[in-house]
């Protein structure tokens, strides 16, 4: 199988391709080699690559910033994922679209699911959102949207290592802790994501299997149909009972030209999965869990005091959901991988962290 991945660069990016299972051939772009907003390049890479998936995990992630570079926001997130999905249209090719719990506006109090209504704060949010509805009606079923949050990794930059960098700076911090969310682990939703490719490409064979038994049992009734109406010629007295059985395969038929209607409706409909590692955090607790945790590895050796304060306190341009915890149920059903505490996750991180700092401090 074949999978082409955008944004390679990127945290996600750069995990699925550390990650990328030995039986899946991987091509990977940046943003220069495949500009998602440029449709001419997107359409001759796609056509000659020719992948079974596309993993969109480009996008333009600078919360804040999108508040004013509006434009910019809306060409990679909404146009992107368009054009993303108008080639993989043209080729036959599945698009997994990775997007954002920032879709919702975050006043909810029990985890979101993905039929809840979507009602973004801000740009990054909106842009995301409009990307989704782009992807969904350009490709239906063909495309799986793949909600996340509080994304971090060892590649590029996030919270985890702003908080490094500021505590290994700073006397003492103060941290949000009215907003609630749960951190995901970039190599988490990764490996997610590869169970996801392996598991589609099993279910589009499987529903394929589907609707060719519900047609050969369609056929099957059919026969029936005919045999019962020739018993029924043959012989006068046994018109009534052959018509019966007419009667009753008439109604095989339709049962099972209904299951065919009703394996097509699905198979419109844009699977939307939700992912982050398990529990809850506010933003706070990450950040005393990341001071704890460093300390343990040697990534910091002192603790600074951090002080729990409100977001009217820190405010920021873009408007940020007070509850961001999303239902991961369907995704774990769906590709049988269990979602993991994210302080686990966190230790697992700072492990590889360390392990890197040690490799480029051997190598010198
Ligand atoms: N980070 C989070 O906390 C978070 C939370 C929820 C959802 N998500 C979603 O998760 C996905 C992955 O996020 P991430 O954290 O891995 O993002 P990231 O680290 O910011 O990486 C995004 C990548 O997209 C690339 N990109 C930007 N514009 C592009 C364009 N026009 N054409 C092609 N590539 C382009 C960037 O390349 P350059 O560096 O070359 O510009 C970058 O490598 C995104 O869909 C994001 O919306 C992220």
């Amino acid at each position: 199988m074949k999978v082409l991945i955008t944004g390679k660069n990127g945290q996600l990016g750069s995990e699925l391709q550390r990650s990328c299972p030995d039986n899946i051939e991987i091509q990977c772009f940046d943003s220069q080699s495949l500009d998602i907003t440029d449709i001419a390049m997107v359409n001759e890479i796609l056509i000659s690559f020719s992948p079974d998936i596309v993993i969109n995990a480009a996008a333009y992630t600078a919360v804040d910033k999108a508040e004013s570079d509006i434009d910019a926001a809306y060409a990679v997130n909404q146009m992107g994922a368009a054009n993303l999905a108008t080639a993989c249209k043209a080729i036959n090719a599945k698009l997994i679209h990775i997007s954002t719990d920032f879709v919702f506006d975050g006043t909810k109090t029990t985890p979101y699911v993905s039929a809840d209504a979507t009602n973004p704060l801000g740009v990054y949010g909106a842009s995301k959102l409009a990307g989704e509805q782009a992807v969904s009606r350009i490709l239906g079923s063909q495309a799986i949207i793949v909600r996340t949050a509080w994304v971090y990794s060892q590649f590029g930059n996030n919270f985890v290592k702003t908080m490094l960098r500021l505590m290994s700076e700073k006397e003492q911090l103060g941290v949000v802790y009215d907003q609630v969310g749960t951190p995901t682990w970039a190599a988490g939703l990764a490996n997610m994501l590869w169970a996801l490719v392996q598991k589609s490409s099993d279910k589009a064979e499987e529903t394929r299997d589907k609707i060719q038994v519900t047609s050969n049992k369609a056929e099957e009734a059919r026969e029936k149909l005919q045999v019962a109406s020739n018993k029924a010629e043959e012989a006068r007295y046994k018109i009534q009972v052959a018509s019966n059985k007419a009667e009753e395969a008439r109604y095989k038929i339709q049962d099972a030209r209904d299951k065919v209607g009703a394996e097509s409706k699905t198979l419109n409909q844009t699977t939307i999965l939700n992912w982050t590692d398990a529990g809850v955090a506010s933003w706070y607790d990450f950040a005393v869990a990341i001071q704890e945790l460093a300390i343990e590895q040697g990534l910091l050796n002192k603790a600074i005091p951090i002080s729990a304060i409100p977001a009217s306190s820190y405010p920021t341009p873009a408007k940020r959901p007070a509850f961001s915890i999303i239902n991961k149920t369907e995704a774990e059903e769906l590709t049988g991988v269990k979602t993991i505490h994210w302080r686990a996750q966190l230790k697992s991180m700072l492990q590889a962290l360390e392990a890197e700092k040690v490799k480029v401090e051997s190598d010198k």
